[in-house]
């Protein structure tokens, strides 16, 4: 009797110990983003934004201290489950944040799904992430390809254009948002007359020019991002086509680019779920703390890093940071309201925001908001079952 009380007590003794210990240790947070190649500089927009939430809770998420780890993927999908892995299995990460590029979210969130580690994409559309490859800790706080693009379709028919043809880069994320463009535009009585591509992430545009010069399209709706969204609105620019075929695209055109697009891209009117000038009070707070920490505007990029820790923290407070409480910490995630510098947002089912779509007018070195284009926009989840 006096030993089982012993043994007892030893046991509740250990267990105190251990929670002691849980509480001390640094959440292990691994940034699988690029940090070379043409989306460098979305990949550091988006660990300033994380940071910058981080820092504004006194450095810690939930009460926790952080510790981060960090591999450039390069945006190269042939290195992507090497890159997740070594995060996943070598540095025994409590949660990942990636990435930018959609063919390399997917090979993250397989190995992430297969060693039931949690994951926030912080950019990458691809619709599969919350499609078939959606699950329980599987996470957005940026868009699916098919909702920016999906959401320019009836803008583009209500200005009168009735046939568009397409551009962009061979690869899921091009394909998706012209997929979305399509849709939209078809449903509102467009017609999408011609698809081109070239491959990810070539800047050769000047046959595909031509063509479109021949082609004669209403307009042209296209995705690019980075440096190669610069260089497609300059060389439009340059061989004279915005004077006669007006160019629109998903906001990732524009989007940390008009400093480099400059002349080029005055005008362009694109849709995205973030925008300059929204002038609301937790906008302006963000955008005022982002340049005083790193002396630059935020862009979409930032505010979805942003909001990634901003996620986190819902669920680390629903488990007063024990993270070992998996289940319940991804519970609260998913039904939480993310008070983003976009405007508050909720997650579907399948874990991606229902947000508004802005349409924006580039005016200076500003995507300068026009209007919400859709309200509470959800992607539809094709094949997610959960
Ligand atoms: C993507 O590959 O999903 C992607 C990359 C860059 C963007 C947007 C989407 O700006």
């Amino acid at each position: 009797m006096t030993h089982a009380l012993t043994r007892a007590a030893l046991g509740a003794a250990l267990m105190l110990a251990a929670s002691g210990a849980l509480a001390a240790d640094k959440l292990k947070v691994g940034f699988m983003l690029p940090y070379s190649g043409t989306f460098a500089a979305l990949g550091n927009a988006i660990e300033n934004g994380f940071k910058l939430y981080v820092a504004e809770q006194g450095g810690k998420l939930g009460g926790r201290e952080i510790e981060y780890f960090k591999v450039d993927d390069e945006s190269n999908p042939s290195k992507a489950a090497e890159n997740a892995n070594r995060l996943i299995k070598r540095d025994q990460v409590d949660v990942l944040i990636g990435t930018v590029h959609s063919g390399v979210a997917m090979a993250l969130a397989k190995a992430a799904k297969d060693a039931d580690t949690t994951l926030i994409v912080t950019n990458a559309g691809a619709n599969a992430i919350t499609g078939p490859l959606c699950g329980p800790g599987i996470f957005r706080t940026s868009f699916t390809n098919w909702q920016p693009a999906y959401a320019m379709g009836p803008v583009a028919k209500a200005r009168g254009h009735k046939t568009a043809v397409t551009i962009t880069w061979k690869y899921a994320a091009g394909d998706e948002a012209i997929g979305g463009f399509k849709e939209g535009f078809e449903q509102a009585g467009g017609k999408v007359v011609k698809e081109l591509s070239l491959p990810f992430p070539n800047v050769e545009f000047q046959s595909l020019l031509t063509e479109i010069a021949a082609l004669k399209p209403d307009m042209v709706f296209t995705f690019f991002a980075g440096g190669g969204a610069v260089k497609f609105v300059q060389d439009y620019h340059a061989a004279g086509l915005d004077k006669t075929i007006p160019l629109y695209g998903s906001g990732f055109l524009t989007d940390g680019t008009l400093q480099a697009q400059g002349a080029s891209a005055q005008g362009l009117l694109t849709t995205l779920h973030y925008a300059d000038g929204l002038n609301t009070p937790r906008d302006n707070a963000f955008r005022a703390d982002y340049s005083k920490a790193y002396g630059a505007q935020p862009d979409v990029y930032a505010v979805q890093g942003y909001d990634a820790a901003q996620l986190m923290q819902s669920g680390l407070s629903a488990v007063q940071g024990d993270f070992t409480k998996k289940a319940d910490f991804r519970q609260a995630m998913r039904g939480a309201t993310v008070d983003s510098p976009r405007g508050a947002f909720t997650l579907s089912t399948a874990g991606n925001p229902v947000q508004d779509i802005y349409l924006r007018r580039v005016d200076g070195l500003e995507n300068k908001v026009v209007e919400v284009a859709v309200r509470k926009l959800a992607d539809p989840a094709r094949g997610c079952k959960l």
